[in-house]
């Protein structure tokens, strides 16, 4: 294989150079962090599946009119994506009371929000990613007045489909968080949705037991991590195959 010039590396993910200009290779790792990556291990397998429910997400997405960077999925643990420029925050966008909110805010987790919250946070590690305002937003240019309008809208047609794609197969989307990016044409850019999502980036409970189903089982010591990302895979009705991957060793796939 020749080797390929890295463009950056995530805690979960890596960018690759792709092969024609204005793309590039969305490389998914098996490495898992949380609390500012305080917390880690290699979760074996994590990447295969993210690779896969990401895809599936993105594509169904597309289809609904929600433009966003996927393009498709080379193998087990990437896929060719758009380049874009990324908005450095995190747009979480809540249904049900959990994490940061209920600590900040002192609503118990597991209470449903009176409608649907959109919270801004600043992408920074140095600074645990400070949640934000639309004025930060605007006075330091991070986003203008007309891409948080846009970055809104399209946060609540995502929320929308998945939950109804999620209630569909008996799972509660209790929160998400997505990240955005710009498009260049020409003199011209548009936002579009980047990144990834995935049990990574949301919280999911089993809609008749409220089991999690996503990173929180990792970040509060729940165990079956693995076992929960590929029962939401099962779930949604891909990664059939995925036993086989497994015990196959997921580590040995090549482009
Ligand atoms: P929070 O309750 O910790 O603010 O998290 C809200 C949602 O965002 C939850 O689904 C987990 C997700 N999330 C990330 O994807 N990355 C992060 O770094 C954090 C803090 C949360
Ligand atoms: N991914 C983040 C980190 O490593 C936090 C999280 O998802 O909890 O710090």
């Amino acid at each position: 294989m020749t080797r390929r010039k890295k463009i950056y590396e995530g805690k979960a993910k890596i960018l690759y150079e792709g092969p024609e200009p204005g793309t590039l290779i969305q490389y998914f790792k098996d490495d898992t962090t949380a609390f500012d990556a305080t917390k880690k291990a290699i979760l074996e397998g994590k990447g295969v599946i993210n690779n896969r429910i990401s895809e599936f997400v993105m594509t169904k997405l597309a289809g609904i009119g929600v433009q966003n960077h996927f393009i498709r999925r080379l193998n087990l643990r990437e896929q060719l994506i758009r380049e874009v420029e990324i908005i450095p925050l995190e747009v979480v966008c809540r249904n049900i009371a959990a994490g940061s909110i209920s600590t900040r805010l002192g609503i118990p987790e597991g209470t449903p929000l009176p409608r649907s919250i959109i919270e801004f946070f600043y992408k920074k590690d140095e600074l645990h990613d400070p949640m934000v305002t639309e004025e930060h937003i605007t006075a330091f240019n991070w986003a203008a007045t007309q891409e948080i309008d846009d970055i809104l809208a399209m946060t609540l047609r995502v929320n929308d489909f998945l939950t109804g794609m999620f209630s569909a197969v008996g799972i509660t989307l209790v929160d998400f968080k997505i990240e955005y990016g710009r498009l260049y044409e020409g003199d011209f850019s548009r936002v579009i949705l980047a990144d990834e999502i995935s049990p990574d980036s949301c919280r999911l409970w089993d809609s008749t037991t409220n089991e999690k189903l996503d990173k929180d089982r990792f970040r509060r010591d729940l165990g079956n991590v693995i076992e929960s990302y590929t029962e939401v895979a099962r779930r949604l009705g891909i990664m059939k195959e995925m036993p086989t991957v497994i015990q196959g060793g997921i580590t040995g796939d090549t482009p």
